[in-house]
């Protein structure tokens, strides 16, 4: 099992001390960690080796005092980071070592049907299976979760979640922050009960916990060097949108999709579950010994504490320009396809059914496609399978933010909006989903089929034979 460096105090030993400073003050040992200067070091994600599998299993957060309270991919929490490049085969064997049955989502991925970890393409507990596709996209951070039917929010609330990280030539030449400078955030919530064991207070409005976490810690530190840092988020959360600022500077150079075309100055940013931002915060300008906070109103402490420490000249120059965004157009104002979500549990008055396949959409024509909140917002909508662009908000913001441009996967959707976007699916013909990410309305039904096809009408019938699912053979366990 490969153990995330700069674990801070080792576990046993903040047991201790968590137990003394508990039972003097009885205020949770995060808590008053969080309120001093001994956080516990921000673990940095520690990639998946070449040819190794990954299970999902039960896990430990380096918080826990007890180990058996979490569900981690090959053990913890984040799971380990996949790096692949652009063009190159993408293979893994993943296997299921929970009592239930679980998928493998590689969310932002491009993937054909079969190996895109659908509730209808379940993993049993102790099966195996091979995953091999091409990465056909270009560069940017995506993430692979638990994806199985009316189960994924306590899932993925037990810790299974995972960055995946795709690099091209295009990025590689512009020279961004890496190695030290270069941070990946995996932010989301918890609930945690006596001895820090994880509690699931199941909502199905949307679990929201109290405390927050990054990389699998509460509250913790980090020691960056006074240079510009490449930091990229993933809001994890099963509900939580998270609204952030920090006392440097912070410029947005991409989200989902990839790079902007254009690095923009932003003040703050406000992420629904499963949204990505990438940013260049500046510390160049930070005496060594000085601290940076990254934080969120809704919590007391900042999330981050950012230490401060002298380094050699800062080598990295942010180019004016980053990419080209080939710019969706489509003809007409009325949208081909309308979804209204409704409450938390229905998308156009239908609640999710595995089999039924709503509509079919051809394959490399754009669309505009128009969503309605009518109750229960925010909801977080996610498409599988392709990046499309916001074209217009309408109602409550009226404006499109600065992390909502480019391509995007995930978009908030808050109450009584109406947001248009165009869509275009390029790559495979099969079956897609469309659904809240707020986890428990997932589960809850907020979620349907579509297909996409040559021939739309070919495609649905393909579809609801259900030949496109569960085609995959199994391996036998090794
Ligand atoms: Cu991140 Cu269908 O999910
Ligand atoms: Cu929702």
């Amino acid at each position: 099992m490969t153990r995330p460096q700069n674990w801070g105090l080792d576990v046993s030993r903040r047991s201790l001390v968590g137990a003394a400073l508990g039972a003097v003050l009885t205020v949770p040992t995060y808590q008053v960690l969080a309120a001093s200067s001994k956080r516990p070091l921000l673990p940095r994600p520690q990639p998946l080796p070449p040819g190794r599998m990954l299970t999902a299993q039960r896990g430990r957060f380096p918080f826990l005092l007890q180990g058996d309270g979490g569900y981690g991919y090959n053990g913890s929490s984040p799971g380990p980071l996949i790096r692949v490049r652009r063009g190159e085969k993408f293979r893994v064997r993943v296997a299921n070592a929970l009592p239930v049955e679980t998928t493998f989502h590689w969310h932002g991925l491009v993937a054909p049907t079969v190996f895109d970890g659908q509730p209808q393409n379940p993993l049993a507990p102790g099966e195996e299976r091979e995953i091999a596709f091409p990465i056909v996209q270009r560069a940017s951070m995506n993430w692979y979760h638990p994806h199985p039917h009316g189960n994924s929010a306590e899932q993925a609330w037990h810790g299974l979640g995972g960055l995946f990280i795709i690099e091209d030539e295009e990025e590689a030449a512009l020279g961004l922050p890496s190695g030290e400078d270069e941070l990946f955030l995996t932010l989301r919530d918890i609930e945690l009960g006596p001895l820090d064991k994880i509690l699931y207070p199941a909502d199905a409005d949307g679990t929201e916990g109290r405390i927050p976490m990054i990389n699998g810690v509460v509250y913790p530190r980090v020691l960056l060097r006074n240079r510009q840092i490449r930091v990229r988020i993933l809001n994890a959360a099963n509900a939580r949108a998270f609204n952030l600022t920090a006392d440097a500077g912070m410029t947005l150079i991409g989200n989902d999709g990839g790079l902007l075309e254009a690095p923009v100055a932003i003040e703050r940013v406000m992420m629904g579950p499963a949204e990505r931002i990438d940013l260049i915060l500046d510390l160049r300008h930070v005496a060594p010994g000085g601290i940076v906070v990254l934080k969120d109103p809704a919590f007391s402490e900042p999330l981050l504490q950012i230490e401060v420490v002298e380094g050699a000249a800062d080598p990295w120059e942010i180019p004016s320009r980053l990419s080209t965004i080939e710019k969706l157009v489509h003809e007409g104002d009325e949208p081909d396809r309308l979804f209204t979500f409704q409450g938390q549990s229905m998308i156009n008055g239908q609640s999710f059914e595995p089999k039924r396949i709503d509509f079919a959409t051809p394959l490399g024509k754009v669309e505009r496609w128009r969503f309605r909140a009518a109750r229960g917002g925010p909801h977080p909508i996610h498409i599988h399978g392709t990046h499309f662009q916001l074209l217009e908000r309408r109602v409550e913001r009226e404006r499109i933010e600065p992390w909502e441009r480019g391509w995007k996967d995930t978009f908030q959707l808050v109450h009584a909006e109406q947001i248009d976007i165009l869509i275009r699916f390029n790559e495979y013909e099969g079956g897609y989903l469309l659904h809240c990410h707020k986890l428990e309305h997932e589960d809850g039904g907020i979620m349907l089929n579509f297909a996409v096809g040559k021939d739309p009408e070919k495609a649905l019938a393909l579809a609801r034979s259900e030949a496109m699912f569960g085609s995959v053979p199994l391996c036998s366990p090794t």
